[in-house]
This record gives C-alpha cells, sequence and structure tokens, in this order.
C-alpha cells in the first residue's frame, strides 16, 4: 500500500494516456450515478453503458497526440487506481470571454472531499498559463450544489445560467469563470490539505 508515515492515502497525478480509457469511463460513470441521482432522469442514469463511455474516452485520448497542449487529460491514482480525472481544452474562439474551458472533473465519491479535485483543477490551469492563457470557463450543472460550491470556493464567477440539452435531456447549467488563472492558484494553496499528493 502507497501510505505516508502519516497513513494517509498517496494520490498522484498524471497525464492520461488511451490506455486509461476504460477506467475514466468507470470513474465517471460511478461519479454521475453518486452525484446526479436526482438531477438527471433515474432512466438515463441507469441506462449509461460503459461500452460507450470508453469508446468516447478513447477518442478523446487518442486525439491528444496531434492536439499537442490544446487538450489535456490527466488522472489521480492511488495504488494503482485511477481514483478520478480532469480535462481541459482550448477554445477556437473565446467563450463568455474565457480563452479555455474545463470539460470534465470527477472522482470516485469515497476520493472526494480530500483536496484533490481542487489539484487536478490546478494542473489543468497551468497547462494554459504555460501558454500564456489566463481565463477559464466551467459547466456545471445547475442543481449540482456541491460542484458550483468547488467553482465558487475556489474563485470561479457566475457568468452566466442558460438552458442546455444533454444527450436528448433538457436541463439547466451554469457557467462559471475565471479571468485570472492566478485567483485560481492562490485559492487552490490557501485550503488545507489533507492528502499526500504529488
Ligand atoms: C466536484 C469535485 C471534482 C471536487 O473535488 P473534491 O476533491 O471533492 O473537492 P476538494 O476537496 O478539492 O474541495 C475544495 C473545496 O470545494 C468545496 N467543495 C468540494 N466539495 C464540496 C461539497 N460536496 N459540498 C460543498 N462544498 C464542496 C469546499 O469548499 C472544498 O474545500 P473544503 O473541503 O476545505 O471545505 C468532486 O467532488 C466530484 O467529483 N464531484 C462529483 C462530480 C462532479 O460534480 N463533477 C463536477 C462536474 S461540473
Amino acid at each position: 500500500m502507497s501510505e505516508t508515515m502519516s497513513g494517509i492515502k498517496e494520490v498522484s497525478l498524471r497525464r492520461a494516456t488511451v490506455a486509461d480509457a476504460e477506467a475514466i469511463a468507470k470513474v465517471r460513470i460511478e461519479s454521475w450515478l453518486a452525484s446526479y441521482r436526482g438531477i438527471i432522469p433515474d432512466s438515463y442514469l441507469d441506462g449509461m453503458k460503459l461500452e460507450e463511455s470508453v469508446a468516447h474516452w478513447r477518442t478523446i485520448l487518442e486525439a491528444l497526440a496531434v492536439a499537442g497542449e490544446r487538450i489535456c487529460v490527466f488522472v489521480a491514482e492511488s495504488e494503482g487506481q485511477v481514483i478520478g480525472f480532469v480535462s481541459g481544452m482550448l477554445l477556437p474562439e473565446p467563450k463568455l470571454g474565457m480563452q479555455a474551458e474545463l470539460t470534465a472533473i470527477y472522482l470516485r465519491p469515497a476520493w472526494q472531499r480530500s483536496g484533490i479535485g481542487r489539484r487536478m483543477l490546478q494542473k489543468v490551469a497551468r497547462v494554459f498559463q504555460a501558454q500564456g492563457v489566463n481565463s477559464l470557463l466551467a459547466w456545471v450543472i445547475s442543481d449540482n450544489a456541491a460542484a458550483r460550491n468547488f467553482y465558487e470556493d475556489l474563485g470561479g464567477a457566475l457568468l452566466r445560467e442558460q438552458d442546455f440539452n444533454w444527450d436528448g435531456l433538457e436541463l439547466k447549467e451554469a457557467g462559471y469563470g475565471w479571468t485570472d488563472l492566478s485567483v485560481l492558484m492562490a485559492s487552490v494553496n490557501a485550503l488545507p490539505s489533507s492528502l499526500a499528493l504529488h
């Protein structure tokens, strides 16, 4: 077991590869089932197909080879198991004044609220900062109060709420933005961390 002297589990973040497609899809489905029950219809949640999600993520991960730093995907691992992932991309055209977008951030339920999410978000922000991009947009389902709190506590400003259609579902989403990623970095570093993360 990978534990520190204090017994706290170690979590590491690394770039995702095509070989992570299935692990990412499993985390995503597990996280959706735990977080979106009551927000998204049961029929949709219970009908999610692992193989479809694996295929979707394989396509994204294969595209990394040609996308360079325009797309980035990281996985969080503990004891060799993927426990979370995050992805982001540079936008071809600014949206709501933001140049980059956080496209997904999910952790297995047992690993939530331990400071991993904020470190994953920071990782993506660093990739964009290194390219001279200083703004980031994140969309969240309006009823996802926990994730909204996460973005707000990390300095994200509510930019817009709007209707959107996801796979045939009519939902509402809220867009959060950072116009200065150093604010995000400072917010992450200001929060105490309970995990050994490297
Ligand atoms: C949203 C998510 C990625 C955040 O990652 P995390 O590791 O759980 O969050 P952190 O521990 O880094 O939390 C940072 C801060 O965000 C806020 N926050 C995080 N989760 C929260 C929750 N469930 N309720 C209220 N505030 C929360 C807190 O201010 C927290 O700081 P604190 O724990 O010191 O109070 C993760 O909880 C997750 O995977 N949720 C389910 C999937 C999801 O909703 N993804 C977002 C889709 S848009």
